[in-house]
């Protein structure tokens, strides 16, 4: 499988692939809550790779590099280290708050679209699984293109209006307006990219989160896993 024409190993553990949880969506539709509470629940590790994305971001605002040009940002994402945990360093530095910022949020879906950015950030995801023994993967792409192999795999939505008052709620420094503009402009951009965009796998689970409570939609998601 292939990225951009780049080549991409695939994740094993011995003879048997890891096990993952592919959770993915546009913003707003509830996955990292979801995902994250998966994960504790199951006793997994769980990755968010919007926040890797997010800190390629970061990092290339931090150094002034515009995020839309492409080879300087493509080398930036292969150079830097970047550790998604409780917090989100990027060398070293903590950029768990700045990464949310209304200023990356802008920039980051350029990055997303960057080919050569997703082939670096895909490698780095497939390592994670591998260290951690697998996990609850967050994403856009996860079931489709990082783990197409994943043993379950849910594509989240929520319709547009409660994705933009769930995410209105986060971004206290924006309007609502500005909010569900934000949101439709990255759902269009992340979804029409050349590179891996936005998809619903074929075998995913599409469950919607519209007025629903998380809980619900958690015990959705472990009754997938428990079949
Ligand atoms: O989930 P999020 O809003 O933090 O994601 C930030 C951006 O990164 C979003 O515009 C889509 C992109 N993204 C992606 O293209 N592929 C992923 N696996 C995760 C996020």
């Amino acid at each position: 499988m292939g990225i951009g024409g780049h080549q991409l190993p695939h994740v094993q553990r011995g003879s048997s692939p890891v096990r993952v949880i592919a959770i993915d969506g546009p913003a707003g539709s509830g996955k990292s809550t979801v995902a994250r509470a998966v994960a504790a629940r199951l006793g997994l590790a769980y990755l968010d790779t919007g926040a890797m994305y997010r800190a390629v971001t970061f990092a290339a605002i931090r150094r002034g590099i515009d995020p839309s040009d492409a080879e300087p940002v493509a080398r930036l994402a292969e150079d830097i280290d970047i550790d998604v945990a409780d917090k989100v360093t990027v060398d070293g530095v903590d950029a768990t708050i700045e990464i949310r910022s209304p200023e990356v949020t802008r920039a980051v879906s350029a990055v997303a679209a960057n080919p050569a950015v997703r082939h670096e950030l895909v490698v780095r995801q497939r390592q994670w699984a591998e260290a951690h023994g697998g996990g609850v993967v967050e994403g856009r792409d996860i079931g489709t293109v990082v783990f197409p192999n994943a043993d379950v795999k849910v594509y989240l939505t929520a319709d547009d209006s409660e994705r933009a008052t769930r995410r209105s709620k986060e971004m206290l420094d924006m309007h609502y307006d500005q909010v569900a503009a934000d949101i439709a402009r990255r759902d269009h951009i992340d979804s029409t990219r050349a590179a891996s965009p936005m998809a619903v796998a074929d075998d995913a689970v599409h469950i919607d989160s519209t007025g629903r409570g998380i809980e619900e939609v958690v015990e959705d998601v472990l009754a997938l896993v428990a079949k």
